[in-house]
C-alpha cells in the first residue's frame, strides 16, 4: 500500500493521524493576524487591519487562535480541529476568559470540504503543522476547504515540514511506525531511537549518510511528549517538496504569495551566491526549490493568495507606513559593538550595531508607538533598507508591531488567562495586546500576573505566590534546587516578587498584558 493514500483504506476516524492524545499548548507569532498583514505587505498585498474573518483549520487544542482573537474582538474566529478534547478546551478557555469572538468547530475537512458554505467565507486561513501529518485525501480536503472559504484576495498561511531538511529524519520516522504495531505512545518514539543507537553502534553506515540524525535525536530530550507524538506516530507523516505544494495549491485556486518567516523574505539572507543562483531560475517553482535545496529547509511557513495581488502603488505605501511597530522591551539590546545577530535559514544576519541601534533609538523617541511613515522621515534613508531592518528587529524580537486599536478588555483577559495556570494550566505565553502577538512568560510570572489583575495588594503577593505553588504541588527552584526551608522560602519569594514588580512588571504593561 502506498504511503499516500493510507487514510483512503483506514475507516476509523483519526485516519492515519495519532489523535490517541491531546496535543500542546503553542503560541505561534507567524499565525498572527498583524505579522500576516506585515507580512502580506512586503509581499505587496493589503490584507485588513480589522472587521475580518480567521479560520484556524486544525487549530489544536485552540490556545493560539483564543490569543488571536482576544487582541481583536471586533473580528470573527472559527477554529476547526477533529479531536473532541481539543474543541472543549478551546470552547472552556475561550468561555472562561470572556472571549467571545471565537467559535469552535468540531468536524473532519473531509467532510467540511463537501460543505464550505457552512463555514462562510474568510479573510485569513492558517494551518500550522498539519499539512504534512495527514493522508492525502485529508490534505486535499483541507486544501479544497481552504480554497472554497478563502475570500478573492484572502490569504492562508501553510506551515509544514519540508524536503530536503526532514530527509535526515525520514528513517526514524519509519522506525516508529514499525515500534508504534506494538505500542503507538511515546515509547514507539524511544524505543526507534534505541534502534537507532544500536544500528550506530553496529556501523556508521546510517550516520554517514544521515549525519545530521544524532543531533535532532539529542534535541528529543527538550521536547514535550504531547508535541514529539503529534510530530512524529502518524501512518501518514509526509514531508513535502515545496514544488508539490505549490501545485496543489494551484489547483484550488491559491497562488503562493512569499514566506511568512521575515528572514525569508529577502534574498539577501541567502549570501551573495545563493542569491544569485536562486533569482536567476526561470520560474517562482524552481526558485522556491532550488532554495530549499540551497538551505537544506526543513519547516516552510508560507503565504498563498486566493487569486493574485493588486493594490496600488501609493496605496501600498501608504498601508505600510501608516503601521506601527514598538520596541519589546524584554528583548535586551546586544553590548556595545555587537552585531543584532538574526538567525535565517541558512546563515545568521549580523546587523550592524550602529544602524540598528539608531532606529531602536528612533522608534522610542517618538513615543509609544512609532508609524513607519514617521521613522521613515526620522531616519532619512532609503524605505527598502528601513523596511528591512524593521523586519529583522521583529524576528530577533527587538521590536513589535503595534495595534491601532487594542483590546481595551486587555488585562482582564490576560488575568483571566494567568489564572488558569494558577489552577494548573500548562500554558506558556500571553497575548501582547498592544503588539498582537504572544509573548513567553514563565510560571512565577503567570502566578504574578494573575495576582496582581485579581488586584492582591503587593504586600500580600509573597503569601499568595507560596499558597499558589503548595496548591500545585510544586516548589520554588534556585540554581536548580528547592527551597524547602520556610524562612529562605519566604525570602526568596519576597525576592523574585521585587524581581517582578520592579523590572518586569511595567515591561508587562507595556505590551498590554497587566
Ligand atoms: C500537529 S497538530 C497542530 C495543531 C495546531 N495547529 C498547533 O500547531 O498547535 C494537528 C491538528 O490537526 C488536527 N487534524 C488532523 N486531521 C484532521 C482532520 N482530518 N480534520 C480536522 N482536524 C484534523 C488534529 O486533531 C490536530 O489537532
Amino acid at each position: 500500500m502506498s504511503l499516500h493514500n493510507r487514510d483512503e483504506v483506514i475507516m476509523d476516524w483519526m485516519r492515519g493521524y495519532y489523535a490517541h492524545s491531546g496535543y500542546s499548548y503553542g503560541c505561534y507569532a507567524a499565525t498572527m493576524p498583524a505579522h500576516l498583514r506585515w507580512v502580506a505587505m512586503l509581499h505587496k498585498h493589503i490584507v485588513p487591519e480589522r472587521n475580518f474573518r480567521y479560520l484556524d483549520a486544525g487549530c489544536g487544542q485552540g490556545f493560539n487562535i483564543v490569543i488571536a482573537a482576544a487582541m481583536h474582538p471586533e473580528s470573527e474566529f472559527v477554529g476547526i480541529d477533529y479531536m473532541p478534547e481539543h474543541i472543549a478546551h478551546g470552547r472552556r478557555l475561550a468561555e472562561r476568559c470572556g472571549v467571545e469572538n471565537v467559535t469552535f468547530i468540531e468536524g473532519d475537512f473531509i467532510e467540511l470540504a463537501e460543505n464550505p458554505a457552512t463555514l462562510g467565507e474568510f479573510d485569513f486561513a492558517v494551518c500550522h503543522g498539519i499539512s504534512t501529518w495527514i493522508g492525502s485525501t485529508s490534505r486535499h480536503a483541507l486544501y479544497r476547504m481552504i480554497g472554497r472559504t478563502l475570500r478573492p484576495g484572502g490569504i492562508f498561511y501553510n506551515s509544514y515540514n519540508c524536503l530536503p531538511g526532514w530527509l535526515t529524519m525520514m528513517p526514524f520516522q519509519h522506525l516508529i511506525k514499525l515500534e508504534m504495531e506494538k505500542d503507538n505512545s511515546i515509547a514507539a518514539i524511544h524505543a526507534a531511537r534505541r534502534k537507532i543507537e544500536q544500528i550506530g553502534e553496529a556501523t556508521t553506515t546510517l550516520s554517514d549518510a544521515f549525519p545530521q540524525m544524532a543531533d535532532r535525536l539529542k534535541h528529543l530530550d527538550k521536547q514535550e511528549p504531547a508535541y514529539l507524538t503529534q510530530e512524529y506516530n502518524h501512518d501518514t507523516w509526509q514531508p513535502a517538496y515545496v514544488s508539490d505544494v505549490i501545485d496543489e495549491m494551484a489547483a484550488v485556486k491559491l497562488n503562493y504569495l512569499g514566506s511568512a518567516t521575515m528572514s525569508d523574505c529577502f534574498d539577501n539572507f541567502l549570501g551573495p551566491d545563493v542569491k544569485e543562483l536562486v533569482t536567476q531560475q526561470p520560474d517562482l517553482r524552481m526558485r522556491e526549490q532550488v532554495r530549499d535545496f540551497a538551505t537544506r529547509k526543513n519547516f516552510r511557513t508560507d503565504v498563498y493568495i486566493k487569486g493574485r495581488p493588486h493594490n496600488w502603488r501609493v496605496e501600498l505605501t501608504e498601508a505600510l507606513r501608516a503601521t506601527m511597530v514598538m520596541v519589546n522591551p524584554f528583548t535586551p539590546r546586544p553590548a556595545a559593538g555587537q552585531p543584532f545577530a538574526v538567525k535565517g535559514s541558512n546563515s545568521t544576519l549580523q546587523g550592524d550595531h550602529d544602524t540598528y541601534t539608531r532606529l531602536l533609538d528612533a522608534i522610542v523617541a517618538l513615543g509609544e508607538a512609532a508609524t513607519v511613515g514617521a521613522l521613515l522621515k526620522a531616519e532619512a534613508r532609503g524605505e527598502a533598507n528601513v523596511i528591512e531592518e524593521l523586519s529583522m528587529l521583529m524576528q530577533g524580537q527587538w521590536i513589535t508591531l503595534r495595534l491601532a486599536a487594542p483590546n481595551p478588555r486587555g488585562s482582564e483577559i490576560c488575568s483571566a488567562i494567568a489564572r488558569e495556570v494558577s489552577l494548573g494550566a500548562p500554558y506558556r505565553f500571553l497575548p501582547a495586546m498592544n503588539a498582537g502577538t504572544g509573548i513567553p512568560v514563565g510560571d512565577i510570572d503567570f502566578i504574578l500576573c494573575s495576582l496582581l489583575g485579581a488586584g492582591i495588594p503587593d504586600d500580600q503577593l509573597a503569601a499568595r505566590l507560596r499558597d499558589t505553588l503548595a496548591k500545585l504541588n510544586r516548589s520554588l527552584a534556585r540554581d536548580g534546587q528547592a527551597v524547602t526551608d520556610p524562612a529562605e522560602l519566604e525570602k526568596f519569594a519576597a525576592t523574585l516578587i521585587a524581581d517582578f514588580v520592579n523590572n518586569r512588571a511595567s515591561h508587562f504593561r507595556t505590551l498590554g498584558v497587566l
